[in-house]
């Protein structure tokens, strides 16, 4: 392990190789963007984009829980309800879950004055907003700039808005905004123009974040795109606090890993109030293991990825529940420096990713590191940094909860199959 990384003054770190293979930005998404596009837009050089004033809502990244991974079509107002329960009886809110945000298939049909309504499954959003609220929690919803959603349930096209506006009479404090048959309106607009169509993708994000500025009500401002257009680089211009940088995730070890992975490249897209959403959590759905869930908790907070959790609290186990928990890894996850971290290097299946902490007092930690083993046997592994001149720096190890004191260039660590070790340094 041969990369080094130095203090020089305070904040100020200088990394340096000696025969590392660093690949940070080398790999895109899976739309193959994110490295080589990143610097572009239409041609057009861009510089990392940076906060001209603190951001209003999501400071750090947005954390709370999403219906759709579990309970897809299927959620009901008192899955939300119970939801809203166990965030609170199992510690999750004060962990740091506030969001609990309805994914699509809520939407019933629109009143002879245009105006939305939920549908029979759920009775009053009004009375499940109060609800949430009362637990200390926020409620999140969901749309399309398109006439359909994705499932084929209403949306806003035409009555932006309109719906805005309700969404803000009933209490809503997140929206998802999801391109779905949007994608088609573009299509028939400006046929076999790409850049056209894009315009018209932006103006559609534009438009409804005009809608709920004009509301008057702080709304986190979810993009859901896929990523198309390296909505990174303009995201923040139309309002996104948080967009989507991928496809939908699902709950197996591949998707989880090839989405989180591909994030290399866009840390410099991410700050406060703007984030890179490589999708919601599936800790403690389908057959992840614990390594995996714990490599996948790990990915998402070195990558300082909005924190949205997505399974069944009704079932949720013990270890479930301390993976999601985890205090320290939720703080390098919303760490206040508000950096995106990035792949070092690779030497085979393992992986090392860096991201920088705000430390910036006395016994703090300055670093995040992570190897992460993509492979299918144990591997073994050093950590290809020094942060002092002697080449030795004090860690400790975050998942075991143990302190190492100082480590240097002979420390060698074990991860096994689909798992990780996670380092906070100083
Ligand atoms: C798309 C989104 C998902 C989810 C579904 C709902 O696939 O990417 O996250 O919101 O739509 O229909």
């Amino acid at each position: 392990m041969r990369v080094r990384v130095r203090i020089l003054t305070a904040g100020c770190l200088v990394l340096w190789t000696m025969g590392y293979v660093v690949m940070a930005g080398a790999q895109g998404t899976e739309t193959g963007k994110a490295g080589a596009a990143a610097t572009k837009i239409h041609g057009v050089a861009t510089r990392p984009l940076t906060a001209t004033s603190a951001p209003t809502v999501a400071a750090t990244p947005p954390m709370g829980w999403n219906s759709w991974n579990f309970f897809a079509g299927k959620v009901t107002d008192k899955d939300i309800r119970d939801t809203a329960d166990l965030l609170v009886s199992t510690g999750m809110r004060d962990a740091g879950y506030v969001y609990v945000n309805i994914d699509d298939t809520w939407e019933g049909k629109r009143d002879a004055e245009g105006r939305i309504q939920s549908n029979e499954k759920f009775p009053d959003m009004k009375a499940l907003a109060d609800y949430v609220h009362s637990k200390g929690l926020k409620l999140g919803i969901y749309s399309s700039p398109g006439a359909k959603t994705c499932a084929g349930y209403e949306g806003s096209l035409g009555h932006e808005e309109q719906d805005a506006q309700t969404y803000a009479e009933w209490g809503i404090d997140y929206l998802k905004y999801d391109l779905c048959s949007y994608g088609g309106v573009m299509k028939a607009q400006a046929p076999d123009d790409l850049p056209a169509q894009y315009k018209l993708m932006r103006e559609a994000y534009e438009k409804m974040h005009q809608a709920i500025v004009k509301t008057g009500r702080p709304m986190v401002y979810s993009l859901c795109q896929y990523g198309w257009d390296s909505v990174w680089e303009w995201g923040p211009s139309v309002g996104g606090n948080l967009w989507r940088t991928t496809g939908d995730i699902s709950a197996n070890f591949d998707r989880m890993s090839t989405i989180g992975r591909g994030q290399a490249g866009l840390d410099r897209f991410a700050g406060p109030g703007h984030w890179n959403d490589p999708d919601m959590l599936e800790v403690g759905n389908g057959r992840l293991t614990h390594d995996e869930n714990v490599t996948h908790m790990t990915l998402w907070a070195m990558l300082a990825a909005p924190l949205i959790a997505g399974n069944n609290l009704t079932q949720m186990t013990p270890d479930v529940a301390s993976i999601l928990m985890n205090k320290e890894v939720i703080a390098i996850d919303q760490d206040a420096l508000g950096r995106q971290g990035d792949r070092l290097g690779a030497e085979g299946p393992l992986e090392t990713w860096w991201k920088p902490l705000k430390g910036d007092r006395k016994g703090e930690w300055k670093a995040a590191i992570a190897i992460f083993n993509f492979g299918d046997t144990a591997g073994v592994s050093g950590v290809p940094l020094g942060l002092d001149r002697d080449g030795t720096m004090i860690a400790r190890d975050v998942w075991s909860g143990k302190d190492l004191g100082k480590i240097d260039s002979n420390w060698r660590t074990t991860i096994p199959r689909h798992g990780v070790v996670l380092l906070v340094v100083r």
